[in-house]
């Protein structure tokens, strides 16, 4: 069973159509990006799987729970990164985390376990204890997978996660992204930047009006030829 899957997913606002009959799905050890010029329908995506909007038809499971019927089940396992990770600026990282984990009411670990979060996710032991306020996007980004993987999730949705990253920090996130993948993890990312979309996914899905229009398979093209393709799906647009 897909960790993460969408059938005839749809949402309407009036006449507007943001998402007509989606289907998808992301199976544990595979990452999905989702590219798409804006109005494209990717936030509405990613905002259903979360169950922070309704559908106007079809359904959202994760691990086959109906999001919109079973919302507490299907968040159990559920991460998310938003494109802006919000965090209390004075908190250093490990109080971040351990702040996260008694919020969400689990025994906190001891700081050896906490550290050992921060490792996993790449986060340099010297920014453990600094301030997130100095922390860059890339370091937040870390921070706040460490914060999803610390309730157990196990599909992970990221919305715009290589957007304002310098070279080296994507590569970073890239290669975690493969790694999380690789212990099993489903991810599904929204974004822009198709240069790492090809090294990241899987499957590249690309979306134009709402509406899935062609699903690729990454490594049997180069970034540019993936680029021509998209730029084709997206003539005419306005
Ligand atoms: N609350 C809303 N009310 C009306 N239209 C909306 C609303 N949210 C999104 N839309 C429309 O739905 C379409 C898809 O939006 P969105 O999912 O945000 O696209 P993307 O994230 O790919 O840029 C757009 O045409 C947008 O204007
Ligand atoms: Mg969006």
């Amino acid at each position: 069973m897909p960790l993460i899957s969408t059938h005839g997913l749809g949402k309407r606002y009036g006449r507007q159509v943001a998402l007509e009959a989606l289907d998808l799905s992301v199976e544990a050890g595979e990452v999905l990006c989702l590219l798409g010029a804006n109005g494209a329908g990717k936030t509405t995506t990613l905002n259903l799987l979360l169950g922070f909007l309704a559908p106007s038809s079809g359904e959202a499971r994760i691990d086959g729970r109906n999001v919109h019927q079973d919302p507490e089940a299907a968040r159990a396992v559920l991460g998310y990164l938003p494109e802006v990770v919000q965090l209390y600026p004075l908190l250093t990282g490990i109080e971040t985390l351990r702040y996260f984990i008694d919020l969400s009411g689990r025994p906190c670990p001891a700081q050896a376990e906490l550290q050992a979060m921060l490792d996993r996710v790449g986060l340099q032991r010297d920014a453990h204890d600094r301030a997130v306020g100095q922390y860059s996007k890339g370091m937040r980004q870390k921070l706040g997978l460490a914060i999803a993987l610390s309730k157990g999730a196990r599909a992970l949705l990221l919305d715009e996660p290589l957007s304002g990253l310098d070279p080296k920090a994507a590569n970073e996130l890239v290669a975690l992204v493969r790694a999380l993948a690789a212990e099993g993890h489903a991810i599904l990312a929204v974004t822009h930047d198709i240069f790492r979309a090809q090294q990241m996914a899987d499957r590249i899905g690309i979306m134009r009006q709402g509406r899935l229009i062609e699903m690729l398979d990454p490594r049997n093209m180069s970034a540019s030829e993936i680029e021509a393709l998209y730029v084709h799906h997206l003539r005419d647009l306005a």
